[in-house]
């Protein structure tokens, strides 16, 4: 699929040579001012400050997906990644236009599984056991995959919901399929009380993803593989090193990090439940946080009187989050000045009917 909308998405980038950083964010700063309330700009809290400077609302996932639906502006400007841009357009109203500014803003995670592996995969699953199957997608996914979930009586869920809506889900059928995610379906089962022995991983790199018809007939739960490569970095040696340091300080993670780090943490939860857990713990305490680190770095400049810190040495950044530059917003705005909106967003309106099924239904659960 052609994910460019019209030539204007290919015009040369504004270089530095052109405008400094400075007269990048002065422009910006003068065009929202004139476009008014023709335009929203939302922004992931994953962003870099200066992108976030210019959000009028920011939030995890959930959030963001709630305001697209809720929004009246005739541009929803989506400082975030494809998938996320994706949602907004297809809970926007059809006047409205979804633009993100760089169309190479993907999420690695999202692209761990594709239509044709989860059709292959499904029909491979349903010929080893007769029982019902729901399907339940990570909002991290393209839109192909939600109307696979909307079209089979799944649903679709957010970390800050995985819970609610995996319960429903065990509620109205035998067993589920979870993807792309297997660390947030994995540490999101468990808590709901289902043993690590009843969940298998399928690999569709490999003959029969990998398992065989008896596991699967066996299991409660069938993970996809995929994972995020900015959480997976985060390591139980990292908690144990934090804790030897400091037995003070609290490790909180997102559940996007693997069964083992989760289990050594103190706590887990999405982009927003770590920020308002630290904001709202005592002057004083310490937090090593393990999730993107425009987030925690932000934490930190936010509550100085708090000790915060990744829990990693490393800087775990999410690069694709980053493509989003204050060059690029530039762009989208100049673009909408101009009455020739670049990189709009666009689902085909047959995708968009069954992932709007599944997406209405995680709204309702949530
Ligand atoms: P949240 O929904 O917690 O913001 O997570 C989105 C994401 O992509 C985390 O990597
Ligand atoms: Fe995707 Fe991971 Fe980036 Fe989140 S942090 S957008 S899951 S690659």
């Amino acid at each position: 699929m052609n994910i460019y909308e019209n030539d204007q998405d290919h015009l040369p980038k504004i270089t530095e040579s052109e405008l400094s950083d400075e007269q990048v964010l002065e422009e910006l700063q003068a065009i929202r001012k004139e476009l008014g309330d023709k335009l929203v700009v939302l922004g992931h809290h994953y962003q870099q400050d200066d992108i976030v400077s210019f959000a009028d609302h920011t939030g995890d996932s959930l959030q963001l997906a709630r305001e697209a639906a809720k929004l009246d502006s005739e541009y929803i400007v989506f400082c975030g990644v494809h998938f996320m841009a994706e949602t907004a357009d297809m809970l926007s109203k059809p006047n409205q236009k979804v633009i993100l500014p760089d169309m190479n803003a993907g999420c690695t995670m999202a692209d761990m599984a594709n239509r044709v592996e989860i059709d292959r995969a499904w029909k491979n699953i349903q010929a080893s056991t007769d029982e019902k199957i729901i399907p339940i997608t990570y909002i991290n996914c393209s839109a192909l995959l939600k109307d696979f979930v909307g079209a089979n009586d799944g649903a679709i869920c957010t970390s800050s919901n995985a819970k609610k809506v995996i319960q429903w889900a065990l509620d109205n059928g035998e067993r589920l399929l979870f993807f792309p995610d297997q660390h947030l379906g994995r540490n999101t089962c468990f808590d709901l009380g289902i043993p690590l022995e009843d969940m298998i991983v399928y690999n569709p790199n490999l003959k029969h993803g990998g398992v065989t018809p008896e596991q699967i007939k066996n299991a409660k739960v069938i993970l996809w593989y995929g994972y995020c490569s900015v959480h997976q970095g985060f390591t139980t040696a990292q908690v144990e090193q934090i804790k030897k340091d400091d037995p003070d300080t609290t490790v909180i993670v997102h559940p996007e990090c693997s069964f083992e780090v989760v289990q050594a943490a103190d706590m887990d939860g999405s982009t927003s439940f770590i920020i308002n857990t630290v904001k709202n713990a005592p002057a004083g305490s310490k937090w090593a946080v393990g999730t993107e680190i425009n987030l925690v770095n932000r934490l930190a400049q936010m509550f100085p009187d708090k000790k915060i810190t990744s829990l990693s040495p490393y800087q775990c950044l999410c690069a694709t989050m980053y493509r989003v530059r204050p060059r690029w917003l530039l762009e989208s705005f100049r673009s909408i000045k101009r009455g020739e909106p670049i990189n709009v967003i666009s689902v085909d309106e047959d995708v968009k009917k069954n992932s709007l099924k599944a997406l209405e239904r995680m709204l309702k659960i949530s």
